[in-house]
């Protein structure tokens, strides 16, 4: 039998509002917040029958208790899918919504699925990173992964003193610039359209709504320069520079392009190439650089064509190492336009599709822009980077 490889196109992407972690979403359930944003998609796309989805992929980087019991599955029930519909948990870390989402892109490519919803979850407040985890002494012991490699501040703090380039202040421009960008896409609406609203309760247990993300805030260069350094005295990491502990859910519809047609659903961009990578442990951050050199290289592309860069700020740093090693200056507006991580939070495994949301949203309202990258690095030394193409692009090919 002879298999062709079919397109894979981003058909939409939402978001729960993203919450300090056990802040407004202290008593709603992780798997709850993934259940809503499937249920969202759904409702935005009246044309799509719930039984034509063949697979619902949904990761966590802590898979257990309302985050365990293979929550892909669970949520997809939860949802209403029918009980036909199956699914799967996922666990890269960081990057488990992107892994997520380019394992169904694969299914779809090699004609296994025509349609998926693939997402991430991570309730940072019920499960702090790290929970239960039964680390395998020999990583330490035979000296695999030092100590530092297992606290992602310490990483960061590393990748620091690896490149002295990148000082404090320039983290902290960068953190004040990802605040500010947010606030602005806030106020020119850019963020809401992506936000699906999720019924909260507060300590007394009266009934409110999440509309918006929670850690946004004014700063300043000055207060974020008198912040303490927590993963090291005198270091350069601080709580301003650093995406915080969140609590958030992401869904996206991905699908084959010729059943996207068939079935109405509009499509955004298509997948051109993907790459994971595994660098030192001890410096994580560094991961998207040969992530992304590896999609660039199996895309055919070179840097210079991407006109729109989705970059996950788990620290200013590792964005700050990106740019730096590929040339691009840290105020470039076509990095992160709308702010990033450091603003919004970082809900570990949800992240990836936050990202691919934004970048399927800034796609449409820029047709002359035709190739845009999303990566973030990953805990445990690597990197994800995914690069699509713009279906709205209107050059000349
Ligand atoms: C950095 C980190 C330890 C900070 O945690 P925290 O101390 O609970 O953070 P807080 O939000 O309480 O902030 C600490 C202080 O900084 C202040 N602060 C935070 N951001 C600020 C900003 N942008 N401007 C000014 N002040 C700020 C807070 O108000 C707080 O002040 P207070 O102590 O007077 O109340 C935590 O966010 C963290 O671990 N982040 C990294 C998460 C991570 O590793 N993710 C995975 C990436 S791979």
């Amino acid at each position: 039998m002879t298999r062709e490889v079919r397109d894979v196109v981003f058909v939409d992407g939402v978001r729960t509002p993203f919450g300090k972690a056990a802040g407004m979403y202290a008593r709603t359930r992780a798997d709850d917040l993934v259940v809503r944003c499937i249920r969202e998609l759904l409702r935005r796309h009246p044309s799509l029958p719930a039984e034509r989805i063949d697979e619902v992929a949904i990761a966590a980087a802590t898979q257990t208790g309302d985050q365990g019991l293979t929550i892909g599955r669970t949520a997809a029930l939860l949802a209403g899918l029918p009980a036909s519909v199956p699914g799967y948990a996922i666990d890269r870390m960081c990057a488990g919504a992107m892994t997520a989402v380019t394992t169904v892109a694969a299914s779809i490519a090699i004609g296994a699925a025509d349609v998926a919803i693939a997402g991430g979850v991570e309730h940072m407040g019920r499960h702090p990173m790290g929970e239960g985890v039964d680390l395998n002494p020999r990583l330490l012991a035979e000296r695999l992964v030092d100590q530092s490699a297992l606290v992602m501040g310490a990483t960061a703090e590393n990748l620091h003193d690896r490149l002295p380039a990148v000082t404090r202040e320039r983290a902290d421009a960068f953190a004040l610039a990802s605040q500010e960008r947010t606030a602005k896409a806030y106020a020119d609406g850019k963020l809401q359209p992506d936000l699906v609203p999720v019924a909260i309760r507060d300590q007394a247990g009266g009934w409110g709504l999440a509309t918006v993300d929670e850690a946004p805030r004014d700063t300043s260069l000055a207060a974020l320069a008198g912040l303490r350094t927590p993963f090291r005295p005198h270091g350069r990491v601080t709580a301003g520079n650093a995406a915080g502990l969140t609590d958030g859910a992401t869904a996206s519809l991905v699908a084959a392009a010729d059943v996207a047609a068939e079935l109405g659903l509009p499509a955004g961009m298509r997948l051109v190439s993907y790459a994971f990578a595994g660098v030192e442990p001890e410096v994580m951050g560094i991961g998207p650089i040969p992530s992304t050199e590896q999609a660039l290289r199996r895309a055919g592309l070179a840097i210079e064509d991407i006109e729109r860069f989705e970059l996950n700020e788990a620290f200013a740093v590792q964005v700050l190492a990106f740019l730096d090693h590929f040339g691009i200056a840290e105020d470039d507006p076509r990095v992160n336009p709308w702010g990033g991580a450091i603003a919004v939070g970082h809900p570990l495994a949800a992240s990836g599709v936050r990202l691919m949301t934004q970048l399927a949203r800034q796609f449409a309202e820029h047709p002359q822009v035709r190739y845009g990258l999303t990566a973030m690095c990953v805990g445990i030394g690597m990197g994800g980077s995914v690069i699509w193409e713009n279906l709205r692009w209107e050059g000349t090919k």
